[in-house]
């Protein structure tokens, strides 16, 4: 049987591809104040600039493509039962080819009903302006499948669930800022090797923690490497 690789992503996996990070000088929340474009009461306070601001991701999504990282975690399926828990809304890690990927904080290419949370629909390409006046078929507005800031995170518990059963956890560009995400390491058995790629310094409050100082394709294939000859031996 193969083992259980569960993989921890956040903005820096997708920063070799073109995408602002959040925290790093110049990211995202430098340029968006984000109480007021990722916040529920951002989108009461002014609708229009949420939706245009998710629209404008959404675009990016159609100029960018998975980097080497995101691709040498899809070709680690060969060996390992590989789970993606991911924080990004990005769909690179689906589109490098990984089979199993959890979104913790929303999908850009899904919007839901403000009226009913379990009506949720996949845009098509050519539909990601969503605009005001755009409703669900109960005839509420339309808004992005985002977990904003101050709302619950409904995949938290499966991606706990998920954290308990690996056999090899590894971090990989996420600052850990943001709860409850960061915490998932404290549901991380004690005792399966831990790998953090980061090309910079992230606090963890763990010490059993193989740290790969490097960006994310470099520091997949040195992973990729690693896991290789853990298999041979
Ligand atoms: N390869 C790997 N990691 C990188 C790279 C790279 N090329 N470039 C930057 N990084 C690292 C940074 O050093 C930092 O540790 O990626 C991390 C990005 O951190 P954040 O910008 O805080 O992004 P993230 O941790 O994903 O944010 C979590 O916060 O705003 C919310 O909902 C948003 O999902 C997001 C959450």
């Amino acid at each position: 049987m193969k083992k259980r690789l569960v993989v921890l992503t956040g903005a820096g996996m997708s920063a070799e591809s073109g995408i602002s990070t959040f925290r790093d000088s110049g990211g995202l929340w430098d340029k968006y104040p984000v109480e007021q474009v990722a916040t529920p009461e951002g989108f009461a306070a002014n609708p229009q600039l949420v939706l245009d601001f998710y629209n404008t991701r959404r675009k990016e999504l159609l100029n960018v493509k998975p980097n080497e990282g995101h691709l040498g975690i899809a070709a680690l399926e060969k060996d390992f039962d590989v789970r993606i828990i991911t924080q990004n809304v990005d769909n690179l890690h689906e589109r490098a080819g990984s089979s199993q990927v959890l979104h913790l904080h929303g999908e850009l290419t899904k919007v839901r009903s403000t009226g009913d949370e379990s009506l949720i629909y996949e845009l098509p390409p050519d539909k990601y302006d969503v605009k005001i006046g755009d409703k669900c078929e109960k005839g509420f507005q339309l808004r992005p499948h985002i977990v904003w800031f101050g709302e619950a995170v409904p995949m938290f518990d499966e991606a706990v669930r998920t954290a308990q059963s690996a056999d090899i956890f590894v971090v990989i560009g996420t600052s850990l800022n943001v709860y409850p995400a960061a915490g998932l390491l404290n549901y991380v058995p004690k005792g399966i090797p831990v790998y953090l790629i980061d090309p910079k310094e992230v606090n963890t409050y763990r010490n059993d923690i193989r740290f790969l100082k490097k960006g994310a394709s470099e520091g997949v294939r040195e992973l990729t490497e690693i896991l290789r000859k853990g298999l041979s031996e």
